[in-house]
């Protein structure tokens, strides 16, 4: 088979990158132990409903202004919906999945995480913007997947 130089050059560059991506990739997360920070806090995704303190979500003050926002995600919707909190409030989202791989995304913040079942998902944000912030779940979970939405109000 006769290639064209620049095609040789280019699959070898090609190859180069692959094998290197996946030699870094492979030594960070076997050799050096990397995960996502979500891969520490487990959790039994069958029983999420009777485990504290997935049993009772919702929005508890634990602070001066200072939430937990204990959240369970599920085909086709966030539990809570809606959360209100006043303005420069700082919210800590324990959040996991009942069933498939979820996310919450929060529209105009950087609140960007996978939730996915058995695994439970910290993230932290203070909200200084007073406002309705939309919360979406950009992880295709079924036929639903586009209506899986909620609420942020900053009063
Ligand atoms: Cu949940 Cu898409």
């Amino acid at each position: 088979m006769k290639m064209h130089r620049f095609e040789e050059i280019f699959l070898t560059i090609a190859s180069i990158i692959i094998i290197g991506s996946m030699l870094v990739t492979g030594y960070q997360t076997f050799a050096l132990g990397w995960g996502p920070p979500s891969g520490k806090e487990t959790i039994d995704p069958q029983k999420v409903s009777e485990t504290a303190p997935f049993d009772e979500p919702g929005i508890y003050k634990v602070g001066e202004n200072e939430y937990d926002v204990i959240m369970t995600l599920q085909t086709f919707s966030f539990d809570p919906g809606e959360i209100v909190i006043p303005k420069g409030a700082k919210v800590n989202f324990i959040m996991t999945s009942k069933d498939v791989v979820h996310s919450i995304q929060v529209v105009d913040t950087n609140i960007n995480a996978m939730v996915t079942p058995g695994h439970i998902q910290r993230i932290s944000h203070t909200f200084n913007e007073s406002g309705e912030f939309l919360m979406l779940c950009n992880e295709y979970c079924g036929a639903g997947h586009q209506m899986m939405s909620g609420t942020i109000i900053v009063e």
